[in-house]
């Protein structure tokens, strides 16, 4: 993401410090693993979360959903120490470090602008109004790495559905919680954070709110308490720790798009034909493997999304 590199090294070239501990830890589960068959199954799960610590809270167990993938679950520990939230810093460890300073209650999120019903929401009155679900997606880093993780959250159209979009409603804009007092006031991107999506990819089932992951309340790092995620789009999209959704009639601004156009379009759709302008999309490093593995159009979604871009040149609206 960072928009000056001093030297063209795709930051997926950089073996990343979880990746380290990953295999670390893969050395000691593989040891555990012996344990475990000698206790019985059950016992010992390589990638379960460990019992809720202190400021760790579970969710009551999620339904499971049928929009997730069975592939092998990054670590939780990987999950939450590697991660990007640039108001916090940018280096990957920054965020774990530093965003417990954000408070999280109260916490109110607005939706506005072209709807029938607008309205505030408390984020509590909101965890009330929706079933949550486990949904296991992909997250494709446009850094060119990609994790497995277990958000818990509810589609988004079902929050939508709560305002009543009025038809001229043609795009969504997400707005960050910026507070310069706990995070950055360096102008690394122009804060609030700021997102888009168009309003048949935010009514897409596969787009969600999340509000956990792991079977737990979401950590500050990962966006805390309400974040978005579209898993066919560069990891980017999914803005963090919301406190505004905009229906407008016109495309929005993005901050990426902001600070980097040529780099960083709105559409941001996972595509291993568009190169990146300092390095390929072709392939990506799950974190916690060692292989590059090839990267699939829409991250692998193309079944379900790739009919919302038909007639589009993707080339030119990347
Ligand atoms: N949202 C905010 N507010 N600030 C950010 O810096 N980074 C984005 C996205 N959402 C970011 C953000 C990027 S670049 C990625 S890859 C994902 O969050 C990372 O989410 P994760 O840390 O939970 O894996």
């Amino acid at each position: 993401m960072l928009i000056k590199r001093p030297a063209d090294i795709p930051p997926s070239e950089i073996t990343p410090r979880a990746l380290f501990e990953d295999r670390r830890r893969f050395i000691a589960t593989a040891g555990a693993g012996l344990a475990g068959a000698l206790l019985g199954p059950g016992l010992l799960s390589a990638h379960a979360a460990p019992a809720p610590g202190p400021g760790r809270t579970a969710l009551s167990p999620p339904a499971p959903s049928p929009l997730s993938t069975t592939e092998e679950k990054t670590s939780y520990k990987s999950v939450t120490t590697y991660n990007n939230f640039y108001e916090f810093g940018t280096d990957k460890a920054d965020p774990a470090e530093n965003a417990g300073k954000m408070a999280l209650r109260p916490w109110t999120l607005r939706v506005e602008g072209l709807a029938n019903k607008p309205r505030t929401f408390d984020i509590d009155e909101l965890l009330r109004l929706v079933p949550l679900e486990e949904r296991i997606y992909r997250l494709r880093c446009v850094e060119a790495w990609s994790m497995v993780i277990p958000w818990v959250g509810f589609p988004l159209a079902a929050l939508l559905k709560q305002v009543e979009p009025q038809g001229s409603a043609k795009y969504v804009e997400f707005v960050s919680h910026y507070d310069p007092k706990i995070m950055t006031r360096r102008p690394v991107l122009e804060w609030p954070y700021a997102e888009g999506l168009r309003m048949d990819e935010a009514l897409h089932p596969l787009t969600i709110l999340a509000v956990g992951l792991y079977g737990e309340v979401l950590p500050n790092q990962n966006g805390a308490p309400l974040r978005l995620v579209v898993p066919w789009k560069y990891g980017f999209k999914s803005a963090k720790s919301i406190v505004a959704i905009r229906l407008v009639d016109k495309q929005p601004a993005t901050a990426w798009n902001r600070a980097a156009p040529d780099e960083y379009g709105f559409y941001s759709n996972v595509n291993p034909e568009v190169s990146h302008p300092r390095w390929s999309q072709a392939t990506e490093r799950r974190i916690g493997e060692f292989r590059k593995r090839p990267t699939l159009m829409f991250n692998g979604y193309a079944d379900q999304v790739a009919r919302l871009y038909q007639g589009m040149d993707l080339q030119r609206n990347f």
